[in-house]
């Protein structure tokens, strides 16, 4: 089963451990912290700035990956949304999918948003797929849009409303449940 918590003070060595990994950081804007005390004032500052909220996904009880939603926007009422799974064992298995469905669920309940966005590298194949299958709707894509391993990459835009997110979630969520991802309500 998948399911998430908040971000704990003890969650910030995993969270520099994951964020340097090569397959989790090649698909990220910017580049993995360097020195543990800067990842600790980043990790410090996230947990105290009231526009970034962060979950870790638990896999079988376990912590795997992590799940953004920053720059939060009560103007806009809008956030974008970021996720990685930093146990190579657990990517390829559904637990993206899951991950986003429950945040969904969270953000929307526990936020006064309308809309959530994200923004991802074009050839990020699994990542592409986990956002589609939960609904997001692709909204633009970006030439050349960043530079990583020594590259400039493209870049899709995907955003989901609320109203779109209460259309969709029942049936995400029975095919969640379906394949034990998820438990039943
Ligand atoms: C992107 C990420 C969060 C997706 O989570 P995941 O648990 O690995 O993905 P899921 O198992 O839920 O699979 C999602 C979809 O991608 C597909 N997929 C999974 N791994 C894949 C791979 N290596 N190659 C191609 N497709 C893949 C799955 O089949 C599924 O598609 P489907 O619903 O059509 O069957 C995870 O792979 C990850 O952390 N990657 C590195 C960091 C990253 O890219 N973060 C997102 C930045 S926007």
């Amino acid at each position: 089963m998948i399911q998430l918590r908040d971000l704990r003070d003890d969650d910030v060595d995993r969270l520099y451990r994951w964020r340097r990994e090569p397959a989790v950081d090649r698909w990220m804007f910017s580049g993995p912290p360097l020195e543990f005390e800067a990842h600790q004032r980043w990790f410090e500052q996230f947990r105290a700035d009231e526009h970034r909220h962060g979950w870790v996904i638990e896999r079988k009880d376990e912590p795997c990956g992590v799940m953004f939603l920053t720059k939060i926007s009560n103007v806009h009422q809008h956030g974008q949304w970021g996720w990685y799974i930093g146990e190579a064992s657990a990517r390829g298995r559904g637990v993206g999918r899951a991950a986003q469905a429950l945040g969904l669920d969270r953000v929307f309940s526990d936020f006064a948003l309308q809309k959530v966005w994200s923004e991802v590298i074009a050839d990020n194949d699994p990542a592409l797929k986990a956002l589609a299958a939960t609904g997001f709707r692709r909204e633009g894509y970006i030439r050349r849009h960043m530079f990583k391993g020594g590259q400039f990459h493209d870049v899709v835009l995907f955003g989901i409303l609320a109203e779109e997110w209460q259309e969709r979630r029942k049936s995400v969520m029975k095919d969640l449940q379906a394949s034990g991802l998820v438990r039943p309500a």
